[in-house]
Formats: C-alpha cells, structure tokens, sequence
C-alpha cells in the first residue's frame, strides 16, 4: 500500500477512469456520454480523486460533488460521494478505503460540513466513518385518487413552467425546506433548476398568480407511470391543485409514483393510503467538521440543551476530542472543552463521565447516527456509543430528533 497515492483527476485522467466505470457497472448507455462529459465539468479540478500506483496507473476513482442539503431548515455545503470504483484486479487491498480517505480529506478542505451517498457496499464506507441516516422510500398512488383532489383546488390552475422560472423554483424549494425545518433535502443551485426546466423528459407547472399562493411540481412520465420528483406548495389548495394536474393523467397512466419525503402533506391529503411498494435506497451520512455542522445547523428554538461528548475520529483528527454540544435558541454550536472560547477546563470535565467516570464516547459513524436522528439508546445497542449518563442521552436525542430525508439521487 505504500506504493500508492492519492491525486487530483485531470482531463487527460478521463479515460481511464471511464474504463474502470465500465469494468464496474458496465458500459454507460444511451445518453451517457453527455452525461459524463457533464459531470467532468462539475467535479474537475479538485472534486476527483484517483489512487495511482508508482506507474501513476490508476487503480481507483471517485468523486465529491459539490451540494447544499437542509438540515434544520437551513442550508449545509454537502459533499455527495459518488462514482467510487476500483480496478478489479486491485479490489481487496484497501484501495477503495484509501480513496475515500482523500475524499474525506479533501472535502474538509473544500469545506464542506458533512458528506452523504447512496452505498452498494456499506461496509466500506463504515470503516471511515459513515453510517446511515435513512432510506430513500418510493410510494405508489392510484392516479384517479390523486386526480380527485381538484375538488380541494380552491379552483388554482398551474400553468406550465419555463426555463425563465428557475429563481421562482429555487426561492419556492428553499423556502419550503426552511418553513418546515426540514432536514436531508438538498437544494439544487438556481442553474440546475434551470437544466431541469430545459429537459423535455420534466413535465413541470408553477403556481405564481399575484397575491395568491406559490407552488411547483414536476414529474416526468413513461410506461403508463407518473413519477413525481418535487412537488411544493404554499397552501393547502396549491398543494391540491399541484396534485390533480398529475393526476389529471390518469386516463392514460393508472399510477402516480413518488419518490418524496415520508411525511409529504400529500399523504395526507390523498384519499387512499400509498401502495408502499418497497423500493428504498439506503442513504449514509458523516460528519466531517463537527463545529462547522453544528453552527450552520438549524435546531428547535424551544430545545435548550447541552452534553459533553468524547469524539474519536481518525480520519478527521479535528473532529477529535472532548466537546461541549449545545443547543440555545435555535443555534447549535460545538466547544472544544479546554479551549479558551469553550469551557476553559482541560480535558474530559466531570460532566462528560457517569459514576464509573466513563464519559459519552462515540465515533465518527456514532456521530453520524446521532446527526440523523437515531437515538443515543439505540445507537448504544449497535456498539456505536459506549459511556455516559441517561441525561446525556436524552439531551442528545432532544437536540438531534428529527427524521432525515433524501430524495434526490447522486
Ligand atoms: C466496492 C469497491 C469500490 C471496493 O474496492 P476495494 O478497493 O476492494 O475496497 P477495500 O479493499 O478498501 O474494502 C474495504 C471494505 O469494503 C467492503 N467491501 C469491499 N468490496 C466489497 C464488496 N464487493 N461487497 C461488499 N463489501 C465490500 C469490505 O468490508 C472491505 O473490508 P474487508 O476487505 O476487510 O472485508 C470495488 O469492489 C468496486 O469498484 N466495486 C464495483 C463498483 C462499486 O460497487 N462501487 C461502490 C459504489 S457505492
């Protein structure tokens, strides 16, 4: 292994790291050359990374593009891992494992806060420090059920949207992630809003009518399926209005599909409950600058709370070490324990340690659990947090509750 390193992919790097692509998932289809001409332009020069042996052949490539995800209602610079593959005949000696360390690295460098991805081998990506923050499920509704909600229009009809209307797309995503404090939706830039108002495939309507309410859907549609992809609005009527225009196929298309947020209102307001047709992608999550995350954070403003935590994180040192997370009007914030802007002790304080003096200790992957939401008890029982106090626990839990989504596939 120590023959290998880590190195920026250049223009001239492409082609071979197509072939690895190849020789991991096969060739790239129709359309898949723009495609990845496309992603080459979004990642170079610093967002893809190869391992190379001392030939300079590479034997590894992945990438880390650049997002913006709600965590809280308010918008974290994520680093999206994708493309990560290995040379077949290097697989099984940590070459994967010493990509994504560069990875981590360099995304810290670049500045982003925390990282997700979509895993076929999660077992990688735990051994540097991810671990799961949720499923990305899909619904299946009968088309006639979502038409029938005209009737609760209010009368609202959506006309179509145009390229001219990504600001309006991009205010009305963004505003919704921070009215609803949500937390796991990225927010796509106002150009790929744009991009996507340009794709013929998109079937897109905004509601944009002076002093009435806003909204937005889009949703493509093929093999007699609707598939809706964002649907935002303002009232209860926008929503409404949104739904039944998808529905409005159903003459043609018997089933509207969903790839949305567990808890979207539509589930609400839909008379039949949702096919669940069990089709999730496992999405996984690390912290890579617990002070940065924490700050830039929503949180309850009606939770005020705070716990000593021990953090060992090998591939990002500066996670390392004691910390005071706490939680006070909305904002969240780390402290070193023993720096001058934290608590000014040395060390682990008493606080950190229950009678057996055993403080709250956890990983990056326990850290992870406990940003997405997964309660301190359970992530105990999976080996991911060890030490502490049950009022540690729950302090944690009331600062961290929430349920993650991500409906966007990288
Ligand atoms: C997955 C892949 C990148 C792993 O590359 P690698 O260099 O062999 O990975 P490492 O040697 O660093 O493996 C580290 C750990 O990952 C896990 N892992 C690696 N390959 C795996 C596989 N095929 N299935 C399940 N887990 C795997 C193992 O836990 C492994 O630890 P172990 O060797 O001690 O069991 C490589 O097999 C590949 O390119 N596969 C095809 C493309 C792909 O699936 N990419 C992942 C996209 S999310």
């Amino acid at each position: 292994m120590s023959h290998l390193r880590i190195r920026d992919v250049t223009e001239a790097d492409l082609p071979a790291a197509l072939a690895i692509r190849r020789r991991s998932f096969g060739p790239l289809g129709t359309g898949g050359q723009a495609w990845w001409d496309g992603l080459a332009k979004e990642v170079l020069p610093d967002r893809m990374l190869a391992v190379v042996d001392e030939a300079d052949t590479m034997l590894a490539t992945g990438r880390a593009l650049p997002f913006e995800q709600a965590w809280g209602g308010r918008h974290l610079r994520m680093g999206g891992v994708a493309g990560v593959y290995a040379e077949p005949s290097a697989r099984g000696q940590g070459v994967a494992s010493l990509l994504m360390r560069g990875l981590i690295t360099r995304m810290v460098e670049l500045g982003d806060v925390v990282s997700c991805l979509f895993p076929t081998a999660p077992e990688l990506y735990r051994g540097v420090g991810f671990e799961v923050g949720g499923v990305q499920p899909r619904y299946s509704y009968a088309a006639h059920d979502v038409r029938a909600v005209r009737s609760r229009s209010g009368g609202l009809r959506p006309r179509p949207a145009r390229p001219g209307d990504a600001e309006l797309v991009h205010s009305l995503l963004r505003d919704h992630h921070a009215r609803h404090a949500l937390s796991g939706p990225m927010l796509p830039t106002v150009d790929t809003c744009r991009d996507y108002l340009e794709d013929e495939e998109q079937i897109s309507y905004v509601l944009d009518a002076a002093g009435g309410p806003r909204g937005f859907v889009s949703y493509s549609l093929a093999d007699e399926v609707l598939t809706v992809e964002e649907i935002v609005g303002e009232s209860p009527e926008a929503t409404a209005a949104l739904w039944a225009v998808v529905g409005s196929g159903s003459s043609a298309a018997p089933t509207v599909r969903g790839h949305l947020d567990p808890r979207d209102p539509g589930r609400l307001l839909l008379g039949n409950v949702p096919e669940l047709d069990v089709r999730e992608h496992v999405w996984m999550l690390r912290v890579l600058d617990l002070r940065g995350a924490m700050a830039a954070r929503g949180f309850s403003p009606h939770v005020t709370a705070s716990a000593e935590v021990v953090v060992e994180d090998p591939e990002v040192p500066a996670n390392s070490g004691t910390w005071t997370i706490s939680v006070d009007a909305g904002s969240g914030r780390a402290d070193r324990v023993g720096e001058p802007d934290g608590t000014g002790r040395a060390g682990a304080s008493p606080a950190a340690y229950d009678s057996d003096h055993e403080p709250t200790r956890l990983g990056a992957r326990g850290l992870a659990g406990l940003w997405c939401g997964w309660s301190v008890s359970r992530l105990r029982l999976a080996g991911l947090v060890s030490g502490g106090r049950p009022e540690t626990d729950r302090a944690l839990d009331a600062m961290f509750a929430g349920k993650p989504y991500l409906t966007e596939y990288f």
